[in-house]
């Protein structure tokens, strides 16, 4: 069976570099007790290089939250002038292995579409593992969610070379589960309806053996408590933690759910 990718999404919840390095070493202590799951953590972009040195004997993967949509292209003149923008070269070099790409917090401050696809484009260019958040803001009774999501895949993924995207890790995250109690969270049975839609997309996208090949991974409101449910009952590959990353305790514990 292959193992279950946890990704930790600190957003902005850590503020203070020594919080930063004091997290990360008790994952590191701890994360050699879970060899059936692969740990990311997503750090703001200030500690990425930092942290990267500091988990280099171990295995959990730093990452990066978001990156600009601007940089190298194939046929285009690199775009440098971008005040305050990280590129995903920027990320690569600096030990980064996977970047969430349009988050849908980034997409409310503005990420387009064509600016998500852009970014996806841009992580998997420069050989980073793509996180590609994609999740409908409510559900409706006439099913439009399956429509958004479809749109949102289709349109992140489009004309990008399938040789380019063996990394490609989706994270399905629906809006309106995000950032709430466990009780918010999506059930099991609707998240396994939506993560077998996701993969039918997938396939006609990229093709029936590479979706099979890609992690959808759920996100949104994920606690110790509902953890395992996620993964057992609604199939996904894994899970992307917000705040309940944060904490170490917390993430330790949705790690050891989703293992066993
Ligand atoms: P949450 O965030 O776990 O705090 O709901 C998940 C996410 O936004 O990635």
């Amino acid at each position: 069976m292959k193992k279950k990718l946890i990704i930790g999404n600190w957003k902005m919840y850590i503020e203070r570099p020594d919080e930063a390095r004091a997290l990360a070493l008790q994952l590191k202590k701890k994360a050699r007790d879970s060899k059936k799951v692969d740990i990311g953590i997503a750090p703001p972009f200030v500690f990425v290089a930092e942290l990267v040195r500091l988990l280099e004997s171990s295995p959990i993967k730093v990452g990066a939250q978001a990156l600009s949509p601007y940089g190298a292209l194939p046929d285009a003149a690199p775009d440098k002038a971008r005040t305050g923008d990280v590129s995903a070269e920027m990320l690569k070099r600096s030990g980064a292995l996977f970047v969430i790409v349009g988050h849908s917090e980034r997409r409310a401050v503005g990420d387009t579409k064509d600016a998500v696809h852009s970014e996806l484009e841009q992580a998997a260019r420069a050989g980073l593992m793509p996180v590609l958040c994609v999740g409908e803001r409510e559900r409706e009774h006439s099913g439009e969610h399956f429509e958004f999501v479809e749109e949102q895949l289709r349109s992140a993924l489009k004309d990008i070379p399938k040789n380019l995207l063996k990394k490609l890790v989706v994270a399905y995250e629906p809006v309106w589960a995000i950032g709430k109690e466990g009780s918010s969270a999506i059930r099991p049975e609707l998240l396994e309806e939506m993560i077998i839609f996701i993969r039918k997309v997938l396939a006609e996208v990229l093709d029936r053996q590479a979706a099979l090949k890609v992690p959808v991974l759920y996100g949104g409101s994920v606690e110790p408590a509902n953890a395992r449910a996620f993964v057992d009952e609604g199939g996904a590959s894994g899970l992307l933690v917000g705040r309940a990353s944060a904490n170490a305790e917390q993430f330790l514990e949705i790690i050891r759910a989703s293992q066993n």
